[in-house]
């Protein structure tokens, strides 16, 4: 009997990729991917608002001509959909981000680059032609905040995520346990060890091969770091708890292309990003990773739809695993989704290659959903292909 993470067939859906994910990662790694924070119950609530929501099936409607390709911007893409910003990707495969952005460059649609890749934006900038976008987390050394912005649009970056839903880290207990985060003791890191090294693959071809696993980003600010938890100890004391609305002006004073705000949940908060100019909001509960108790993103989603009624563009992300969930999402009023684990997992499983196949899954689904629902489209999809 094949054990439970076993899978000895080619992937066919984002679920395999998890599977190889989790046989090829090393237990920390795939927890860090995988889970949430708290109960998780946000982050499952993410998926099952999806499989929850029903399709209308219709027929007989000349599907012939189906076409997924969108305008977000000024960028024709193949389909409405953004490899979302995943931190620490270069853990997952070898120089994992610049892996991804190939990726997404070949399937046509956006990349963007976390705070807190490995790789920097100059790594992916050299491996890539396409112009990817680049998240920014608020931090307090706002000196360096603007460093990166100035080499995100330097490099011809147009579009910035800026994270507004870390004031403070949701605690995440599947990295505590793995000592990932907090502190851990001598018989922690033991474990941690021993955990990496029953993984050969991985440690030859990211640990030794994909070196440095440091953050690109963030080698300047923190130059005598010494590893990953020293990084990461310097971005979580970052995190900047007292910033408001009024903050984001300087944003707007360094940053001349788009913002999407990301991290909205609520309808007040929505009002609040029209006004404040936002040129997109991205309806997000960080994947269930922050507040663990919130509702799905789907689930608040057609509200926020209604309340920036068309001002600016509505993203959505959380629990994204199929091209059917894409069509539920555009469905209830999103221009387009991100996606988040789907492609960490399909990196970790086949890099670049992985994540291209992956895409071209997503683009298959969407067709068939579409088709199926008898609209031919993306603009055509609405609550029309919803019972
Ligand atoms: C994230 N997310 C995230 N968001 C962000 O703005 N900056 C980041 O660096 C990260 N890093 C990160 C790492 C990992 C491993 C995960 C799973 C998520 C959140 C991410 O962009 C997105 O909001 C969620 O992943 C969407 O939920 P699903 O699709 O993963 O369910």
């Amino acid at each position: 009997m094949p054990s439970d993470n076993s899978l000895n067939i080619a992937p066919a859906s984002v679920y395999d990729y998890r599977k190889l994910a989790q046989k090829r990662l090393p237990r920390q790694f795939f927890d860090y991917i995988d889970g949430a924070s708290y109960q998780e119950k946000t982050a499952a609530e993410n998926i099952s608002a999806f499989e929850n929501l029903q399709l209308r099936q219709r027929i007989l409607r000349d599907v012939s001509n189906i076409d997924t390709s969108y305008q977000l911007y000024n960028e024709q893409l193949a389909m409405p959909l953004v490899l979302g910003p995943i931190g620490l990707s270069g853990a997952f495969a070898r120089r994992g981000e610049v892996q991804a952005a190939k990726a997404a460059e070949s399937a046509n649609i956006p990349f963007c680059l976390s705070t807190v890749g490995i790789c920097s934006i100059e790594e992916v900038k050299a491996a890539t032609k396409a112009p990817f976008w680049f998240q920014l987390y608020v931090i307090k050394d706002r000196s360096y905040a603007i460093k990166l912005m100035e080499k995100a649009q330097n490099v011809g970056c147009q579009t910035l995520i800026l994270t507004i839903d870390l004031a403070v880290v949701g605690e995440r207990y599947r990295d505590t346990r793995n000592g990932l985060s907090g502190n851990s003791n001598l018989l922690g890191a033991i474990r941690r060890g021993l955990d990496i090294i029953s993984h050969p693959k991985w440690v030859w071809d990211v640990a030794i091969k994909g070196k440095p696993l440091t953050f690109g980003n963030l080698l300047e600010a923190v130059p005598d770091a010494n590893g990953l938890k020293d990084f990461k100890g310097w971005v979580d004391s970052q995190f900047d708890a007292s910033m408001t609305w009024d903050d984001l002006d300087w944003i707007r004073e360094h940053w001349k292309g788009n913002i999407l705000l990301k991290g909205i949940m609520d309808v007040d908060d929505a009002r609040q990003a029209v006004k404040f100019g936002a040129d997109g909001i991205i309806v997000s509960n960080h994947g269930g990773r922050q507040l663990d108790g919130v509702p799905a993103t789907l689930a608040v989603l057609p509200e926020i739809v209604a309340e920036v009624n068309k001002q600016c563009q509505v993203l959505v992300d959380g629990g994204i695993r199929s091209g059917l969930d894409v069509v539920k999402a555009l469905a209830l009023g999103a221009d387009a989704c991100l996606l988040g684990r789907a492609w960490a997992f399909a990196l970790a499983a086949g890099g670049e290659q992985g994540v291209r196949h992956m895409l071209d899954i997503f683009q298959s689904e969407m067709k068939v959903a579409m088709a199926l629902t008898g609209v031919n489209k993306v603009k055509d999809i609405n609550q029309t292909v919803l019972r």
